[in-house]
């Protein structure tokens, strides 16, 4: 397929038509995808159901098309994505993995999707069981005491754990006695943007902290910045270059010895999944991404789930309600499932209980792979990632190329000097090799940033085939490569227009 001219490539050959027509242009008059029989029983009426007040007075705006139609588009349109389900997605941090559709079909049963959240906790005692069992399966796999399954995605969590650490300081006098209250919380410069974001929601000011040579933490720097003003530290560990970080023994001595928390960002839990836990590590305060680590798609906006796990000292802070048992083991020993909102709660972080349905999705996933299983992911996703670092050797500058976790981070640094290849025209490039794009740019740390994340669930066939399409990528000019992807239905955009000029509504008037 060529390019099409002003950056629009040819569509693949679904409708010929660029842009995809919009739903509307399929509306007639009276057209329906539904056949709603009238019925004439008394009672039943549109009219006696629905009070006079919240009838319509005017027909909705929304398109009136055949059912297919209705079908036809939304399948084209999911044919212009890149999913999951079509090919390796080695997006760095972000965990795009392939989800067992076993997992689907579970958080699908009736018995779990039916039930309306306001339901009382006498009619849904199945589900306080499930949330009450992922609690304790995701404490056991943090090593923490207590869990919050409340926050819908990561940066909620944090802002969460953000919170806890500020209650249990102003009940704690700042944690060493101080009369006032700590200002600060420690981030180290290779973080997650939402971390600072988190931090400065939360009411603290960020400190940075800087990366060694070695991409870890620079401990004497950190001692630095030590001091009864603090509040906490933010780590991701493995860090977001995919490096463990070493001294996290000697950084939670030291970040505890002030009277400070140490807040885990579990964005890269799944590199050490069964492993090892940051409650051993000396962590306080956990979120997990499950949306990441477990089987719950993540992008598109989610729906995801960030859980907040805490040691034993926090538990009393955490956001309520909270499923717990009341006499006996629930409802196996004929006690009862119920709601209880721990005594010093910071109260609730989200509506009802979080986004359930994501919830059963990772608990599904959970039992489906069992205690082993959960190794094997982390085994699986450390190796891959370090079998396509060392492919990528001699091709692609590997700022820190020693061995990483779950994924590493490559440059174009060299490769733009030579021969103006960004890692950008990398990024698009790789999607006419039907490969989503890795991530770019991020860990800030690193020039021309490629962050690589291939997961466990990606075959040695496919691992190869992506190295060879990097590897092929590299010794191309990047003059060539600034005019990809030329074989998707949108070609290039223009990146500053489409974040800053985004068009989400349909415009009849703007229409031939
Ligand atoms: C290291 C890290 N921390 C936090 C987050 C935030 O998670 P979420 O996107 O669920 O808000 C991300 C997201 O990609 C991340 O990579």
């Amino acid at each position: 397929m060529s390019a099409a001219a002003g950056g629009k490539a040819t569509s693949a050959p679904l409708m010929g038509r660029d842009p995809e027509p919009a739903l509307f242009e399929f509306s007639a008059p009276g057209r329906t995808a539904a056949h709603l029989r009238r019925t004439d029983t008394p009672g039943w009426t549109a009219e006696e159901l629905v009070p006079a007040e919240h009838l319509r007075v005017e027909p909705a705006n929304i398109a009136e098309v055949s059912e297919r139609d209705l079908v036809a588009h939304f399948t084209r349109l999911t044919h212009r994505q890149f999913s999951v389900d079509l090919g390796a997605y080695p997006l760095g941090s972000c965990t795009m993995k392939y989800n067992p559709k076993l997992c689907d079909d579970a958080a699908s049963l009736d018995g779990l999707a039916g039930v309306h959240p306001a339901a009382p906790a006498a009619l849904t005692q199945g589900w306080l069981e499930l949330l009450h069992n992922l609690e304790a399966v995701l404490c056991a796999v943090t090593g923490m005491h207590a869990a919050t399954l409340q926050p819908p995605a990561g940066a909620a969590g944090e802002l969460t754990g953000l919170l806890l650490m500020r209650a249990w300081h102003d009940d704690h006098g700042g944690g060493t006695g101080a009369a006032r209250p700590r200002t600060r919380v420690l981030i180290p410069d290779s973080a997650h943007g939402t971390n600072p974001a988190s931090v400065t929601l939360g009411g603290y000011e960020v400190t940075q902290v800087p990366s060694d040579h070695r991409g870890l933490v620079d401990v004497a720097a950190l001692r630095a910045r030590l001091d009864d003003d603090v509040a906490g530290i933010m780590l991701t560990n493995p860090n977001t270059l995919g490096l463990f970080e070493e001294d996290i023994v000697e950084i939670a001595r030291a970040v505890h010895e002030v009277g400070a928390l140490l807040y885990y960002d579990g964005a890269n839990l799944n590199a050490i999944l069964g492993v090892t836990r940051p409650g051993d590590m000396g962590f306080d305060i956990v979120h997990l991404n499950l949306h990441k680590t477990f089987a719950v798609p993540h992008g598109g906006g989610g729906p995801g789930a960030g859980p907040v796990a805490v040691t034993e000292r926090l538990a009393a802070y955490l956001p309520g309600p909270r499923p717990a048992a009341n006499g006996g083991d629930g409802g196996r020993d004929g006690g009862q499932w119920e709601w209880t909102t721990p005594e010093r709660s910071i109260g609730r972080v989200h509506s009802w209980h979080g986004n359930a349905l994501a919830l059963a999705r990772a608990y599904s996933y959970i039992l489906a792979n069992g205690g082993d299983g959960l190794r094997r992911v982390a085994e699986g996703a450390v190796l891959n990632a370090n079998w396509l670092r060392h492919q990528l050797r001699g091709h692609y500058d590997i700022p820190y190329d020693r061995p990483n976790m779950h994924e590493f981070v490559a440059s174009t640094a060299s490769l733009k000097r030579r021969n103006g290849l960004r890692a950008l025209d990398v990024a698009k490039r790789l999607l006419e090799e039907g490969f989503h794009a890795p991530t770019v740019y991020f860990p800030l740390i690193v020039e021309e940033a490629l962050m690589i994340e291939p997961t466990e669930t990606e075959s040695p066939q496919t691992l190869r085939a992506l190295a060879d399409s990097l590897i092929k990528i590299a010794a191309e000019t990047g003059a060539l490569a600034r005019t990809a992807p030329r074989t998707t239905p949108v070609g290039r955009v223009d990146e500053t227009r489409a974040a800053r000029q985004l068009i989400p509504t349909w415009d009849a008037s703007s229409r031939p």
